[in-house]
């Protein structure tokens, strides 16, 4: 009779606190990489001894914000809150800041020289007897990048008892360009809605925009254009400045300045001119006081991006005039404040009917040494746009005289949307390593992009970003991996993509050595795994209008070069473009050696094979199989491969909360999903132009060629209809 309510109430009590567990580790994604969840207790408790409190001061809005990072990281971590303190009264203190502004640090003697402005150093040292930590930056933007660094190293689970790190950037501007546009739609954005609330900016500062600079800092983002590269001119109108001076403000104590993209014809459109033309007076005086304006409201910002004469975006060329006249004419109106102007070569003419791949070479090689000092190019990693694979552009080390950035794709326009899990970092390493041979053997794409091949000072590197208003930002947990890979590289583009996915798997879901290894591995092939679905062997370009799903036939698109039979060019005889010197000869834009290499059918890399050379279907490729055989092995590789990363996903439920495994796991079966469609609808049009049997093993298509060509999906998201 006494036990029985005695077992009830244990068995409540059980009920209650596994309902408490899963109510504590209930996570939608919001907080990122910065979960700063409790550590296992033993990990915390060794950690303990190294933070036992907290010397830091609060006297700048950057000061301030590295303090309360510092203790909601340490207190959510280790489980208790830090005192904080004046002066070094035990061992384990953590003392952040600079020289200028701690007698501390600056006792210290700390080597902080060649840090730069945004480098920092950590060190663990001994104070009067006791042993501490240092993490000093020359400014309190360094010192607010080493917090990070400091929470990283025990998010991560790595020893923190010997510290020697020193830190500083490669790279001046890292930005991520939203293309996001003022009514809240956001091109090619899959991850809702822009975050930016303009309607009630500037009085409402949503508290997301915190949490963006927050988030930002932590992996070393610098700058923000927060409208689309083809979003009209209101931006630029006194009401619309002050709200863009209302995100300035709350981005600044994190070290980000705000860059906004321009119109050309905005002197037009809102400045009441009859012309936009960037020699004549009245514009060039229109975008001086604008400029004056802005920075009246804004004392750092940062600068304009443009994308001009591309697309159908106005530019210098309806005036007859040069892609470096335009840039200069806004160059100048920014120098006088510092500001800067990333031009984009994303360019080419429907006009012109040459190959779509060397244009912009064509456009801009001959401006070199033509750029005034405040101007970069914003270059896109490959040459077409942001295809699953695609040769680095031929740009990169063809102008040694002007600064060229990079622009990467965050936003997986091309790789499956939110749903499919592709990590981006093998693809940004693998062209970031590719090596241009302009200034001999070693001239990497990351020597020319961070200056130092060239002798550049400005340098930069921006990501379109995959951020809406999501509770998860990204559209899914893993695509924060490539916002977050995408940081992690502007600031030293040398690092490898695996070691960057390790780091994030940790901090976003556990340490567990059990989960992350088999995470990080299938990380790493995911993106592998989308090119063979989607465009093996250097075919790209293949998906519909809307570019969701694959079209490899369509011929709908009103200009040449935006169709799929444009870029593969299968008849019955073969398949790929020619760019070899006997094709488009677009293998001349690259440096000898690597123009050699691409031009030589056997020397070229057999994943960009069809990138550069029309090859007969019974080619006999390195395996010793024809092409037609490689072709189908490699679609139905990326199928297996997608297959393989369900079945991982599958074996580690329980190591992380319900919510996010579970939407993990639905999209991994969208995933497998489409890429059976991708497969299935690109052999079966491939087969009915070959006119080959499929090689024997190999599963036919489950539908007709017609079925897939008959599907229609109205309402896809990310592409903007204003
Ligand atoms: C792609 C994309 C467009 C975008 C353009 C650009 O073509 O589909 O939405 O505007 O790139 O980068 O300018």
């Amino acid at each position: 009779m006494k036990t029985r309510p005695c077992i009830l109430a244990t068995l409540m009590l059980t009920l209650a606190a596994m309902l408490c567990a899963v109510q504590a580790r209930a996570e939608d994604g919001y907080d990122l990489w910065l979960r700063y969840h409790p550590l296992a207790p033993e990990q915390a408790k060794l950690y303990r001894g190294h933070a036992a409190e907290l010397i830091i001061g609060s006297a700048t809005p950057t000061q301030a914000v590295t303090r309360s990072e510092l203790q909601r990281g340490l207190q959510g971590l280790l489980g208790q809150a830090l005192p904080l303190s004046d002066t070094i009264t035990r061992d384990g203190a953590i003392i952040v800041g600079t020289v200028a502004s701690s007698p501390l640090i600056a006792k210290l003697q700390l080597d902080t020289q060649n840090l730069g402005g945004e480098g920092y150093v950590i060190r663990s040292i001994v104070v009067d007897g006791h042993a501490a930590t240092a993490i000093v930056g020359r400014s309190d933007i360094g010192a607010l990048y080493g917090a990070f660094h400091f929470l990283r190293l025990l998010q991560t689970g790595q020893a923190i008892d010997h510290l020697d790190l020193r830190e500083s950037p490669r790279i001046k501007l890292r930005a991520l360009d939203h293309w996001d546009y003022l009514n809240g739609q956001v091109e090619r954005g899959y991850a809702g809605t822009s975050i930016w609330d303009w309607w009630k900016l500037p009085d409402w500062r949503a508290p997301r925009y915190t949490d963006y600079a927050r988030a930002n800092a932590s992996i070393g983002i610098n700058g923000t254009v927060v409208n689309s590269v083809t979003s009209g001119a209101t931006i630029l109108t006194p009401a619309y400045l002050e709200k863009v001076a209302a995100l300035a403000d709350v981005f600044r104590p994190y070290g980000i300045r705000v860059y906004l993209s321009v119109r050309f014809s905005a002197p037009i459109e809102i400045g009441g001119l009859k012309t936009a033309d960037p020699l004549d007076p009245h514009v060039q005086a229109w975008w001086r006081a604008k400029a004056d304006e802005i920075y009246r409201l804004i004392p750092d910002f940062g600068g304009f991006l443009v994308k001009a004469d591309s697309e159908g975006q106005p530019g210098p060329q309806d005036y007859h005039r040069t892609h470096a006249d335009g840039a200069n004419m806004l160059a100048d109106a920014l120098a006088p404040h510092g500001g800067v102007v990333m031009w984009r070569t994303f360019v080419y003419s429907q006009a012109n009917p040459d190959d779509r791949a060397k244009q912009a070479y064509e456009e801009f090689k001959p401006l070199d040494g033509q750029f005034h000092a405040n101007v970069l190019l914003q270059t896109k990693n490959g040459p077409i746009d942001f295809q699953p694979r695609e040769p680095f552009h031929p740009l990169f080390g063809a102008m040694p005289k002007t600064p060229l950035m990079m622009e990467f794709e965050i936003t997986k326009e091309y790789l499956g949307f939110a749903t499919h899990l592709v990590y981006l970092g093998p693809l940004y390493e693998e062209v970031l390593s590719a090596d241009t041979m302009t200034h001999g053997k070693g001239s990497t794409v990351a020597k020319i992009i961070d200056g130092s091949l060239e002798g550049h000072t400005l340098t930069g590197m921006a990501g379109d970003a995959n951020i809406g208003t999501d509770r998860n930002w990204c559209g899914s947990d893993f695509n924060q991996a490539n916002w977050y890979v995408f940081g992690r590289l502007a600031w030293n583009p040398s690092l490898s993509s695996r070691a960057i996915a390790e780091e994030w798997v940790r901090m976003t879901f556990t340490n567990n050595e059990a989960f992350v290894k088999p995470v990080v591995d299938m990380m790493m092939g995911s993106r592998e795994a989308a090119v063979d679905y989607m465009t093996p062997l250097g075919l790209l370009h293949l998906m519909s209008p809307s570019h969701y799903g694959p079209a490899p036939w369509d011929a709908s698109e009103s200009e040449a070069d935006w169709r799929p039979v444009y870029y593969h060019r299968a008849d019955r005889q073969g398949i790929g473009f020619d760019r070899t010197r006997t094709g488009s000869n677009a293998v001349a834009e690259y440096a000898p050696p690597v123009a050699a290499r691409f031009n030589d059918l056997q020397q070229t890399p057999e994943q960009l094979l069809l990138y550069f050379h029309h090859v007969p279907w019974d080619y006999r490729m390195r395996s010793g199989q024809t092409l037609w055989y490689e072709l189908v092995a490699h679609y139905t590789q990326g199928v297996d491969d997608v297959k393989q990363m369900r079945e991982t996903w599958n074996r580690l439920d329980g190591y992380i909360d319900e919510e996010r495994y579970r939407q993990v796991a639905a999209f991994l079966a969208i995933q497998e999903k489409e890429a059976q469609w991708w497969r299935d609808a690109c052999i079966a049009y491939f087969q009915s132009v070959s006119g080959l049997p499929l090689p024997p093993g190999y599963a036919p298509p489950q539908h007709s060629l017609k079925y897939y060509q008959s599907l229609t999906f109205p309402y896809v998201p990310g592409v903007s209809s204003w």
